[in-house]
């Protein structure tokens, strides 16, 4: 099977394509390397072994996109591509829909002339908006907080009406839960581009010296501590979770909803302790506001995937720590390293 993978130079779409190799599939990468660069997709083919394609193309170009169908008999599409920083996509929101959205349907109107049936979304956990109990199921009501989060709605709407008008068409939502970790390798991680956003880069940065102190967003959250409370997912995790979506939904036309977490949370504190364990050292903390925006917890019921794609996660907190260190201590600057 050969499977075309956008964003596969991306901090998730890298590990993926890893697995993917790994487990036999073919794929094609698309990436306009907006928001990695080729190293990620040499590093890939280094350590699974495996050569593959690699088109640097932007989504939006629909002649460049047209030429990696032409030239590529696809089979599925696990599409990673996207902008996805909530706090930029409020400071430049049309970018974002034009990014996210428009690119989806470039995508999906060239899947369409090439009768391409099968597709596996990257949604997110933020379509639950502002949940009202946890865990959540992938029934809970949708709404959203932020541009981004919109993008994400919205493009499970235009998939969901794209599978309603084509009888052939699979649509597998993923909504992710909180990424972290890093290949076991340690050659392959996260490597955001200026400060982090994300909690886990940033206490990373702080233990290899980069930054001074972590910046504990708010302890009076109705939580045990006081932190924000998160449901965090092994990335490898998450990569072998398309896998199972390809392999139990690919023939199944339809639209398919799956939670993608652990069903665990653990706060703020919780996770500097963890990452001071997996590290050897003090991580330094200051309390400041909450960050507007902010839930005060938030974890997954991933009983659906469990039961529908054979997917659960295996790789526990202490692991997604350790294998970030492993990243972050050998490549402080990343893939510049
Ligand atoms: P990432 O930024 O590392 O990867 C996304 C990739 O898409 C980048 O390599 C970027 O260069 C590429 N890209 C962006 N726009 C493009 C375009 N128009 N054409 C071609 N390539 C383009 O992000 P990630 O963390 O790997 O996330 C992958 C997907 O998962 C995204 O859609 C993101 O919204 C979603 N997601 C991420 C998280 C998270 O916390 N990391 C959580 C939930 C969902
Ligand atoms: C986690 C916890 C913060 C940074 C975001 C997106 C979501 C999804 C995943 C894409 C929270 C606290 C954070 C810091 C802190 N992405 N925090 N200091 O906000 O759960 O989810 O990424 O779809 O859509 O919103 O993740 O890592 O930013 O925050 O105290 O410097 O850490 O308040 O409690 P979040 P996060």
């Amino acid at each position: 099977m050969n499977i075309l993978v956008t964003g596969g130079a991306g901090y998730i779409g890298s590990h993926t394509c890893v697995e993917l190799l790994n487990a036999g599939y073919d794929i094609v990468v698309v990436d306009n390397l907006d928001n990695s660069c080729l190293k990620a997709v040499e590093t890939t083919k280094r350590i699974a072994g495996r050569d593959f394609k690699f088109y640097e193309c932007d989504l939006l170009d629909r002649e460049n996109l047209e030429k990696v169908f032409i030239e590529n008999k696809i089979d599925a599409v696990i599409h990673f591509a996207g902008l996805k920083a909530v706090g930029e996509s409020t400071q430049i929101p049309l970018r974002y829909y034009h990014n996210n959205i428009t690119g989806t349907l470039v995508l999906m109107e060239l899947m369409e002339k090439y009768d391409v049936n099968n597709i596996v979304f990257s949604s997110s956990a933020t379509v639950y908006g502002m949940p009202k109990t946890v865990p959540i199921t992938e029934d809970f009501p949708l709404s959203t907080t932020n541009p981004y989060g919109s993008t994400k709605l919205m493009l499970e709407q235009i998939l969901t009406d794209a599978a309603k008008a084509n009888n052939k068409l699979s649509v597998t939502l993923l909504r992710y839960f909180n990424p972290i970790g890093a290949h076991k390798s340690g050659e392959m991680g996260e490597d955001p581009k200026g400060i982090p956003n994300n909690l886990l880069p940033y206490v990373a940065q702080v233990a290899v010296g980069k930054l001074e102190k972590v910046h504990v967003f708010g302890d009076d959250y109705p939580t045990p501590d006081g932190t924000g409370v998160r449901d965090y997912i092994h990335v490898v995790d998450l990569a072998i979770g398309h896998l199972k979506a390809i392999e139990h939904r690919a023939d199944k036309p339809g639209v398919h909803i799956y939670n993608l977490g652990t069903g665990n949370g653990y706060s703020v504190l919780q996770i500097i302790k963890a990452f001071e364990k997996a590290c050897g050292k003090e991580i330094p903390y200051v309390i400041d506001p909450r960050r507007p925006g902010d839930i005060a917890e938030c974890w997954a019921n991933a009983a659906k995937a469990k039961e529908e794609l054979d997917w659960t996660a295996t790789r526990g907190i202490e692991e997604m720590c350790e294998d970030s260190w492993r990243w972050q201590s050998t490549h402080p600057n990343g893939y510049n390293d």
